[in-house]
């Protein structure tokens, strides 16, 4: 796997560059009247794919902005967010990310989550433990809400499933949560709870190519993960739940997606 975490991390490097020269001149199109795309999207992913071309020509490719996507159950496959926060970028705010995974069969084998504006580069190799930079990192050990910040994130809908999150964080509170985040890159929200500054995280309309690498970064620093429905996790999950061991099951209960 080594030549394989490699290209992802040069790949995540050269499309942080090309993403911060289109910082200052942004071009904006809409997917939806809430839903953004920006050059720096299209351009980071296109620059992502040739480089792990360069080295790998027969790979495959799941990929937020292009059309064709193979299956996830592909033999050699790369899931990637080229920029993962694209409403902060747009916006001038410094949290976004590239998320890169590389699966096999629909097993994630190396993740990379890069933060692009603060110089953090997650990874984990399956089996070989998660990495900040250079250094192992690993989840939170508190084991009582009291004692947990969680993250979220609000869907690009504004009905049930956005009804669904304001009443998950409303429990929260009403059992006593020391604080919710919505800091808008679920990728990172992933890293940061595998690097113990956020215990949990929850959101209910997520993609593969949101959570691949982040999945497996969360799982191999000790993290616990299931779907939205509280459901064995796997590549297909329309959203998740994650957290530190020590409040898995509460935060499963308190947020379990019933739509
Ligand atoms: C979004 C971010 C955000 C999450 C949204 C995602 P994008 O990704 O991860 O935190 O709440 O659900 O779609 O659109 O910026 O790549
Ligand atoms: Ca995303
Ligand atoms: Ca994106």
């Amino acid at each position: 796997m080594k030549k394989i975490l490699e290209t992802a991390q040069l790949a995540a490097r050269l499309a942080a560059a090309e993403i911060l020269s289109h910082w200052d001149n942004l071009k904006i199109d809409y997917k939806a009247i809430n839903d953004l795309v920006t050059q720096a999207d299209v351009a980071s992913e296109r620059l992502i794919q040739q480089t792990i071309l360069d080295a790998f020509p027969t790979h495959q490719f799941y990929a937020e902005e292009s059309a064709d996507r193979a299956a996830l159950e592909s033999e050699q496959l790369w899931i990637i967010d080229p920029l993962d926060g694209t409403t902060n970028f747009a916006g001038g705010i410094p949290h976004f990310s590239i998320s890169i995974a590389y699966a096999e069969r629909g097993e994630v084998k190396v993740g990379v989550v890069y933060d692009v504006a603060k110089g953090e580069m997650f990874h984990a190799v399956a089996g070989e433990g998660a990495l900040l930079n250079d250094s192992r990192i690993g989840i939170s050990f508190a084991s009582e809400i009291h004692q947990c910040i969680v993250s979220t994130g609000f869907a690009y809908e504004r009905g049930p499933l956005m009804r669904a999150t304001l009443k998950s964080i409303e429990r929260l509170f009403n059992n006593n949560l020391r604080g919710i985040r919505r800091f808008g890159s679920a990728a990172l929200d992933l890293c940061w709870v595998a690097c113990g500054r956020f215990e949990g995280f929850f959101e209910y309309s997520l993609n593969p190519w949101d959570f691949a690498a982040g999945a497996l970064i969360l799982t191999e620093a000790g993290g616990k993960i299931c779907t939205h429905n509280g459901e064995l996790y796997n590549l297909n999950a329309n959203g998740i739940i994650v957290a530190t061991p020590g409040i898995f099951e509460q935060l499963k209960d308190l947020t379990r997606f019933s739509g």
